[in-house]
């Protein structure tokens, strides 16, 4: 399964992450655990020490100017649109409890779909990770879908966004609706979080008219507490595991569907 997960800032893309991942990791089920969120914080989500959590790819100049051959013609910039990527996910992530966390970084460009070398380099992966490579992907997305390309895109069995008791976080599921329609993405589903009432998601489920609310997760305060405290989000609570249990099987069970229905 290769998963985007997507949403305002602060709905619970990273904690519904890392307990996806973790899931899996428990099904003994290969994971690779992507952050692509520029301001991400991951690995704090999935229990990787600070002085563990590994340098962000886009940051690795060398690496960068070595794969993507980089030279400065005088003309212009020169450099590979397919560097080797295949042996990065192996070599720059960090193994915790199954679970190899791989941390993109931001690319410094003031502009989308950046023609650099950092966004060549992350754009070769990022396609390595969705179309080749055999393991389940589940990317930390920032708020959009702004920094995904196309071919990425078709890579993406199911897009998640989640969204949270508020008008503000369905304003922005609507608008990356949109987007991922653009772009060419095949489902989208969304995921309500941090519900205490079923007013709340009787609410957001009309205002999100048309988008498939596919599962809940509901407000729990050791969920908040953990961050608050430093510790990572635990897969053994049993609220958490039964509410990302079922959210894991409705998800497996429509994407099986789907598979029928396109054979
Ligand atoms: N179901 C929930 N119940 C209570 N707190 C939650 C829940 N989901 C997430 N949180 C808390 O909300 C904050 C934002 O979550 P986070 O996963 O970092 O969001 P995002 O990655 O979308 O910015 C964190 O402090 C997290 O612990
Ligand atoms: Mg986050």
């Amino acid at each position: 399964m290769k998963l985007a997960l997507v949403g305002k800032g602060g709905v619970g893309k990273t904690t519904l992450v890392a307990a996806l991942a973790k899931r899996l990791a428990v099904l003994e089920q290969p994971v690779v655990a992507v952050d692509a969120d520029p301001d991400g914080n991951l690995a704090s989500a999935l229990g990787v020490p600070e002085d563990a959590v590994p340098e962000p790819i886009a940051h690795m100049r060398d690496l960068i100017l070595q794969r993507t051959g980089a030279e400065d013609r005088g003309a212009g910039l020169m450099f590979k649109l397919n560097p080797k990527v295949d042996d990065l996910p192996d070599r720059f992530s960090v193994d915790t409890g199954g679970i190899k966390l791989l941390v993109l970084g931001t690319v410094e460009s003031g502009g989308k779909g950046c023609m650099c070398p950092e966004g060549a380099l992350l754009k070769a992966l990022m396609q390595h990770l969705l179309l080749r490579l055999d393991d389940h992907v589940i990317l930390d997305m920032e708020a959009g879908l702004e920094h995904m390309g196309r071919a990425s895109a078709t890579g993406v069995d199911a897009m998640i966004t989640v969204v949270e008791p508020g008008m503000r976080s369905v304003q922005t599921a609507t608008r990356i609706q949109k987007l991922a329609r653009e772009i060419g993405i095949k489902s989208a589903f969304v995921v309500a979080n941090k519900i205490t009432e079923g007013y709340e998601l009787d609410t957001l489920k009309r205002a999100l008219s048309g988008q498939l609310v596919i599962g809940m997760l509901p407000y729990h305060a050791e969920l908040a507490r953990a961050d608050l405290e430093g510790r990572p989000v635990d897969i053994n609570d049993r609220i958490l595991a039964e509410a990302v249990n079922r959210i894991a099987e409705t998800l497996e069970q429509r994407l099986d569907n789907q598979h029928i229905t396109a054979g």
